[in-house]
């Protein structure tokens, strides 16, 4: 039988990752929004790729979450994008009500679903869904840190003109413009970046990936990035159903690993069929443990204003 996933939301984020979902073929996908007739016109769409794909798999849309029921995963991209000129923290309010109700119905028809929270402000939305849906902490995880790894691989790769593939990176922290690239991790084919790149250079590389989503915002002018974010996605997705015991960027709650508890944060975490099976802690430098600290304490303002808040 093939997995089933949900996708939550199914404007640009959403809807690419529902297209990469299907294409890989072993799993069923559901694609929901309040807009009425759009996940449905998406879905049919995407469906009627499949002759031409050789994609055997299924993907309906609904405004509704009956057919959601008993997902494997649900991935959950509701909510509003950035504009120019915005913040991701911006979006604080509105996108935490419409991730808190989106958590209740999922949780709801799919009690032992893994999350994947991909709105932003992403750490706080991803701590708000956890503590909406009161699944352990393990089945509840963020996207970011792959795709900002992914972006500082990519510019890396560019400078250096090397494949991607022997790119090794890690950034960490939450997904701002606070994140943390760790350098003395990054290599290229097992050789330091220190070695192959000027300071001058990597701090370049470090300040683009940081703005890296805002490049990306002023550039579109309508809306946030979408192909890089989906494909990200996407490669959590396969690590958690097909078990693959990945080691990948994601945001995952603490308590206690790097010396933080008790929030939401982005750190390497093994993911597999238990979601995220393991947080593991990199030995940090004293500057990337003072950089993950402001960054976490820039992720716990935002849950602060939000406990004030109404909770859905
Ligand atoms: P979009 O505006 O294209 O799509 C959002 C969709 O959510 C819309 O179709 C809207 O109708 C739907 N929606 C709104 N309320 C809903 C509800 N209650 N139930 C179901 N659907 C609802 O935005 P886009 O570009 O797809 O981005 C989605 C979110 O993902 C944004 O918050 C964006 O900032 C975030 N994002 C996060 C990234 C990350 O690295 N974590 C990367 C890229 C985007
Ligand atoms: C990004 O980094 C907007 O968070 C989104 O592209």
């Amino acid at each position: 039988m093939r997995k089933k996933v949900t996708v939550v939301g199914a404007g640009n984020v959403g809807a690419t990752t529902a297209q990469r979902l299907f294409e890989r073929g072993y799993m069923d996908v559901v694609l929901v929004d309040v807009v009425e007739d759009m996940p449905q016109g998406k879905a049919l769409d995407i469906a009627e790729s499949g002759p031409v794909l050789g994609v055997d798999a299924s993907i309906i849309g609904s405004n509704g979450y009956e057919q959601t029921a008993n997902s494997d995963l649900v991935v959950i991209t509701a909510g509003i994008a950035r504009k120019p000129g915005m913040s991701r923290d911006d979006l604080l309010f509105t996108n935490m009500k419409i991730v808190g109700s989106v958590t209740q119905e999922v949780v709801k028809y799919s009690p032992n679903a893994t999350l994947i929270v991909v709105s932003n402000p992403l750490d706080a939305m991803v701590q708000h869904s956890w503590s909406v849906s009161g699944f352990p902490k393990n089945r509840v995880l963020g996207m970011a840190g792959v795709l900002d790894t992914a972006r500082f691989r990519t510019f890396l790769a560019q400078e250096l003109n090397v494949s991607v593939k022997d790119v090794q990176a890690y950034v960490l922290g939450g997904h701002g413009d606070q994140m943390v690239p760790l350098t003395h991790y990054t290599t290229i084919g097992g050789v330091p970046i220190a070695d192959l790149l000027s300071t001058e250079a990597l701090e370049r590389i470090i300040k683009r990936t940081q703005g890296g989503g805002g490049e990306i915002v002023a550039l579109l002018k309508t809306g946030s990035a979408f192909y890089a974010p989906s494909a990200a996605v996407a490669e959590m997705v396969d690590a958690i159903l097909l078990d693959q015991k990945r080691q990948l960027p994601c945001a995952a709650l603490l308590e206690g690993e790097y010396g933080l508890t008790g929030v939401y944060m982005g750190v390497p975490v093994i993911l597999g069929a238990g979601g995220v099976e393991k947080v593991v802690e990199l030995e940090l430098t004293a500057d990337e443990k003072a950089l993950l600290s402001t960054s976490s304490e820039a992720v716990q303002e935002l849950v602060d204003v939000m406990a004030n808040a109404p909770k859905v």
